[in-house]
C-alpha cells in the first residue's frame, strides 16, 4: 500500500511574513495524520522553509531545476543548490513550465534525471490541453511524457519518481477531472510503469492536480491509482491544504 502525498505547488506567491502564517498554520494542524506532506515554493523562500520546518512532518521543495550541474547558467539553479536548503522534493515538467518556457519532454526528463542524481525526488507532471482531450489525444500525450522520462532513467532510478497527472483544462480554473476520467489516465500511467518493472508500478505515487479542493479531494483520492493531490490555489490557505491532507 502506498503512502499518500499532498504537494502543495505555492507557484510564484509568497511573502516572507505570508509564508511565516501559512507555514505555521500547517504545522500547526499536521497532527498525526497518515499522509505525507510537503510545499513547493518559490526557490528565495527555501532557506525560510529549512529555518521554519525542520523537524517538523512538513517536507519542503522546489518547483523547478536545472538540467546543468554548475557554471554559466544565469538564473538557474541547480540540484545541489536545492539539496543545500534541505529540499525532498522538485517538481519538473509543470505545464506552466511547459507552456510558458517551451520545456520539451526531453528537458524535463533530463531534469528528473538531474534530481535524482541530487538524490531529490522529481515530482514529474503530465497532463493534456482541454484541445488535445477534445481530440481523443489524452493517453497520447501523457503516455509520450512519461515515456522521456522512463526512457533516460536506468533501472530502478524510476522507482524513485512521483508522478503527478495535471489535466491543463483543470488547473486554476475550478474545473476537476471527475473521479473516474482521472483515474482512468491514472490507470493508464501506472500500465506504463508495470512495463518498466512490477516494483516501479506498486512503488511510484501517482498524484492528481487540478482544482482539487477540501470538498473534491476525497473522492478523488479514493480511486485505486490516485495515490495524492498536486494542489495550487488550495495550498495557499492553511485550512484548506490541511482539509485536503487529511482527506488523503
Ligand atoms: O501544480 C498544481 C496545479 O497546477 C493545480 O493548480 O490551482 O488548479 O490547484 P490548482
Amino acid at each position: 500500500m502506498r503512502p499518500k502525498l499532498v504537494v502543495g505547488n505555492w507557484k510564484m506567491n509568497g511573502s516572507r511574513a505570508n509564508n511565516a502564517t501559512l507555514l505555521a498554520g500547517i504545522v500547526e494542524g499536521l497532527g498525526n495524520g497518515k499522509a505525507n506532506a510537503a510545499v513547493c515554493v518559490p526557490a528565495p523562500y527555501l532557506q525560510q522553509c529549512a529555518d521554519t520546518l525542520a523537524g517538523s512532518k512538513l517536507a519542503w521543495g522546489a518547483q523547478d531545476v536545472s538540467i546543468h550541474a554548475s557554471g554559466a547558467y544565469t538564473g538557474e539553479v541547480a540540484a545541489s543548490m536545492l539539496v543545500d536548503f534541505a529540499c525532498r522534493y522538485v517538481i519538473v515538467g509543470h505545464s506552466e513550465r511547459r507552456a510558458y518556457h517551451g520545456e520539451t519532454d526531453q528537458q524535463v526528463a533530463q531534469k528528473a534525471l538531474a534530481a535524482l542524481n541530487a538524490g531529490l525526488t522529481p515530482i514529474v507532471c503530465v497532463g493534456e490541453t482541454l484541445a488535445q482531450r477534445e481530440a481523443e489525444q489524452t493517453n497520447a500525450v501523457v503516455g509520450k511524457q512519461l515515456s522521456a522520462v522512463l526512457e533516460l532513467l536506468d533501472g530502478d532510478a524510476v522507482e524513485r519518481i512521483v508522478v503527478a497527472y495535471e489535466p491543463v483544462w483543470a488547473i486554476g480554473t475550478g474545473k476537476t477531472a471527475t473521479p473516474a476520467m482521472a483515474q482512468e489516465v491514472h490507470a493508464q500511467l501506472r500500465g506504463q510503469l508495470r512495463e518498466r518493472s512490477a516494483g516501479a508500478a506498486e512503488k511510484v505515487a501517482i498524484l492528481y492536480g487540478g482544482s482539487m479542493k477540501p470538498d473534491n479531494a476525497q473522492e478523488l483520492m479514493s480511486q485505486a491509482d490516485i495515490d495524492g493531490g498536486l494542489i495550487g490555489g488550495a495550498a495557499l490557505k492553511a485550512a484548506d491544504f490541511l482539509a485536503i491532507i487529511h482527506a488523503a
